[in-house]
């Protein structure tokens, strides 16, 4: 009988492994190491650092009290998470689904926005990443959709990515008529605005390469939108929850889209669940009248209730602080990169004064191979991690 392993994710299965001991803090602890900086808290989720004793307490008496519940029926784990939640909600939301992590999050807002608006197309950023369920890697852009080439999910029409670093328009900032917001309203004529269900954007761009967003792209988005009675949706699984400074990354562009999507952060990782987050009037009155066809064994599940409460609680005082910091962040990281003998090959993207950067590699032909995440065979990847590493 072959020997039983468990999948390793995006990678082919023979790469070694890398054992992880220990979580506690900022630091991760490699067997038989020394403890890392977890610079990433591991996929972006601890945001208040592994093993919070908040989040450790309060999963603790979770455990004990409820277990799994239906997610139709009420308890006070789910009492005290819209509780908590409440006051973060933009302004006119009110229902919230609780899914099991970021890409059936998105898939169900999908779901919602379709249904809300009788619509069937999605359109997103050909350079994007929302998740690796069916429909969300389809309304990816992304390298890692490659094994759906022909399979995709039907509804999706993609867009060009905005991107003032690499202007696809061949523009300047001084010589920039917004074709990026041209182009957007061109694709949205061209499908037929009344077959366009939602535009979905993540809030910052991270996996798919931290491109920051033109001055003006979001509110411009969000009057398009509004325009031709178009669901706009904020994927925030990674860029929400303090990352940028605030609970949503759309909020510090004074925007308010029409479905928020959380995850990740929202339960400081030790418990998967994501969060749909939805305009009142996508809701009510429609579906208090019909069934919302929505919903999962693990909808709202007590341990995930019980997590993001005290994920909130631990963020609540000092989520303004990442705002205060980014200034500092940005000139410490540059020059801690620019110290690294691999800056030759990698430079730091200032991709936005917030606690979300990366580096990025240079534009040297023979280090095109690099993997877009986690690179496999012959990728320099396992290169960068190493010297991340040391
Ligand atoms: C912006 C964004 N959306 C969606 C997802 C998918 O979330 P999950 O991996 O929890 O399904 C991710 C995951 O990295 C993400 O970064």
């Amino acid at each position: 009988m072959a020997s039983p392993f468990l999948v390793t994710p995006w990678r082919t299965q023979l790469t070694p492994s890398f054992r992880i001991t220990h979580a506690k803090g900022v630091w991760v602890t490699p067997d038989g190491g020394p403890p890392l900086w977890d610079s990433a808290s591991q996929l972006m989720v601890a945001n208040l650092g592994h093993a919070h004793p908040m989040v450790v307490g309060m999963l603790q008496d979770a455990v004990e009290t409820a277990g799994h519940l239906v997610p139709g029926v009420d308890s006070p784990w789910r009492d005290v998470f819209i509780e908590a939640m409440t006051p973060l909600l933009p302004s006119g939301f009110g229902p919230i689904l609780l899914t099991t992590g970021g890409a059936d999050a998105i898939e169900n807002a999908i779901k919602v926005a379709r249904m809300a608006t009788g619509r069937s197309i999605v359109l997103t950023k050909n350079q994007s990443y929302h998740g690796a369920t069916w429909a969300a890697l389809t309304a990816s852009g992304d390298a890692r959709k490659v094994g759906l080439m022909g399979l995709e999910a039907p509804g999706f029409a993609s867009i060009e990515t905005a991107n003032c670093a690499s202007c696809m328009w061949g523009q300047e900032p001084a010589s920039c008529q917004r074709e990026c917001l041209t182009h957007l309203e061109g694709v949205i004529e061209d499908v037929g605005a009344n077959r366009i269900a939602a535009i979905l954007l993540e809030g910052e761009s991270g996996t798919s390469g931290c491109i920051q967003y033109p001055d003006g792209y979001w509110v411009a988005v969000r009057a398009l939108a509004d325009r031709y009675g178009i669901c706009l949706i904020a994927d925030e699984v990674m860029s929400g929850f303090g990352r940028c400074g605030d609970w949503f990354a759309v909020s510090r562009y004074g925007v308010v889209p029409d479905m928020v999507v959380v995850a990740k952060g929202l339960t400081n990782g030790a418990v998967p669940m994501g969060a749909v987050l939805m305009r009142e009037s996508l809701v009510l009155p429609r579906y208090q009248r019909e069934p919302l066809l929505v919903g999962m064994t693990y909808s709202a599940h007590p341990l995930g209730c019980a997590a993001a409460v005290a994920s909130i609680r631990g963020l609540s005082p000092v989520i303004h602080r990442a705002k205060e910091l980014e200034g500092w962040w940005g000139l410490e990281l540059q020059r801690a990169l620019g110290g690294l003998r691999w800056s030759l090959i990698f430079e730091p993207v200032a991709f936005w004064g917030r606690l979300m950067w990366s580096i990025q590699r240079r534009n040297i032909p023979s280090f095109r191979g690099m993997g877009p995440t986690n690179g496999t065979g012959t990728s320099r990847m396992p290169y960068l991690k190493r010297g991340c590493i040391r």
